[in-house]
């Protein structure tokens, strides 16, 4: 289905920041989940890579060429978050300091 599948990557496109794989991203990674699945991660680049051959390894149709270039564009658009933004867990004993 063409005219689906064009629907899915203009969406995927769009909540993808631009850059230099973001058509790669908007059109080789949403064909098993969702884009939300990628930009809901946050990860160091070691991990990203990870992920990334991963996901070549279980089907994604990248190149060789194309890989450092989706993982440089992950790893900097979806860095590992600083454990310091983390909201503060919710301490039941409300001791916990503001
Ligand atoms: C061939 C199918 C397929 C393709 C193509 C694919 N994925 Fe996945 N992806 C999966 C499956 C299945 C899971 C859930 C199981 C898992 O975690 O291995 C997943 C999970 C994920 C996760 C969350 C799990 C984790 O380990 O954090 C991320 C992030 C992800 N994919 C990113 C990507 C990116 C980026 C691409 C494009 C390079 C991509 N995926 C392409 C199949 C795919």
């Amino acid at each position: 289905m063409p005219a689906a599948a064009l629907w899915i990557s203009l969406a995927a496109a769009q909540a993808l920041p631009p850059g230099k794989a973001q058509a790669i991203v908007a059109s080789r990674c949403v064909v098993c989940h969702s884009v939300d699945v990628v930009t809901a991660a946050a990860a160091s680049k070691a991990r990203w890579q990870a992920v990334v051959d991963e996901m070549v390894t279980d089907g994604a149709q990248l190149s060789p060429a194309e890989v450092p270039v989706v993982v440089d564009y992950l790893a900097k658009n979806f860095p590992e978050r600083p454990a310091k933004t983390k909201r503060p867990a919710t301490n039941p004993a409300g001791s916990a300091p503001k």
